[in-house]
């Protein structure tokens, strides 16, 4: 028998992460209540003062390293593994928790934070000690250029043309734990309806800014709501 959803695209945001450990941004307590995005996440921020910046990614990548994946990454893997169609998660994330989780078809349009690039050589590279304004690139050896693999504000995000393409042939759209304030990603719900018929799902811990545009939407923590999800969509029930 055919799948019910021959291509299922996943949006997922910082809500998937935080039962993991990892702080939500613009939650009470999140990362944005107690940083400033124009000190720290922006190439002004990294021209003007690029310890801070490094500072602020260190502390981050340290955080990601030890953390684990938790019940909703894991639902998400099985549900690639086990769904007859095609399964993408496009994650806003820059923690590598659905990777070691087992997703495979994975999109980071904000970058990874385990990886640090080069702007003289274009060298992309796995990273996972600290970073200071002192640390030469180990391609070519250009000293105090070697950047966090993170998208800041104001640039743009990684493999657009290829969301687009999944967003367009998609006849299941899931948004998970974001909050729907960053474009483009808060604007593919709109894409996906202006697209055609594609069911369209919220899974978040409260109503998101789009939450009017989705047709099915649950409430609750990711560790509980997505494995419950996913368990209904592979006994085809949505
Ligand atoms: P936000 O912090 O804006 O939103 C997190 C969402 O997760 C909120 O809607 C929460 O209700 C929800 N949430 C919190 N805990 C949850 C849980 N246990 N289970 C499920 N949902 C939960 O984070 P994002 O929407 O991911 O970009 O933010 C988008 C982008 O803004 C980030 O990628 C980052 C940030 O600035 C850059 O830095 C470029």
């Amino acid at each position: 028998m055919p799948a019910a959803y021959e291509h299922i695209v996943i949006l997922t945001g910082a809500g998937i992460s935080a039962e993991s450990g990892l702080d939500t941004f613009r939650d009470k307590n999140g990362i944005w209540s107690k940083y400033a995005i124009d000190e720290v996440a922006t190439p002004q921020a990294f021209r003007r003062d690029p310890q801070k910046v490094h500072d602020f990614y260190n502390m981050r990548r340290r955080r990601v390293r030890e953390a684990q994946p938790n019940a909703a990454h894991y639902a998400l893997a099985r549900l690639e593994e086990a769904h007859d169609g095609e399964v993408w998660v496009v994650t806003q994330n820059v923690d590598d928790l659905h990777e070691r989780a087992g997703s495979r078809r994975l999109i980071h349009m904000h970058g990874e934070i385990l990886k640090v690039r080069c702007p003289a050589c274009g060298a992309v590279l796995h990273w996972e000690e600290d970073l200071t304004p002192e640390t030469p690139c180990p391609a070519c050896d250009t000293v105090g250029c070697l950047r966090p693999h993170i998208v800041w504000f104001g640039e743009m995000p990684f493999e657009m043309d290829a969301i687009e393409r999944r967003l367009e042939e998609c006849d299941l759209f899931v948004s998970i734990g974001t909050s729907g304030n960053v474009y483009p990603a808060a604007g593919f719900i709109q894409s996906v309806r202006r697209n055609g018929t594609a069911q369209t799902v919220e899974l978040n811990l409260d109503p998101s800014l789009g939450e009017d545009l989705f047709t099915l939407k649950l409430y609750g923590p990711a560790g509980e709501v997505v494995p419950m999800f996913v368990e209904r969509l592979l006994a085809g029930q949505v």
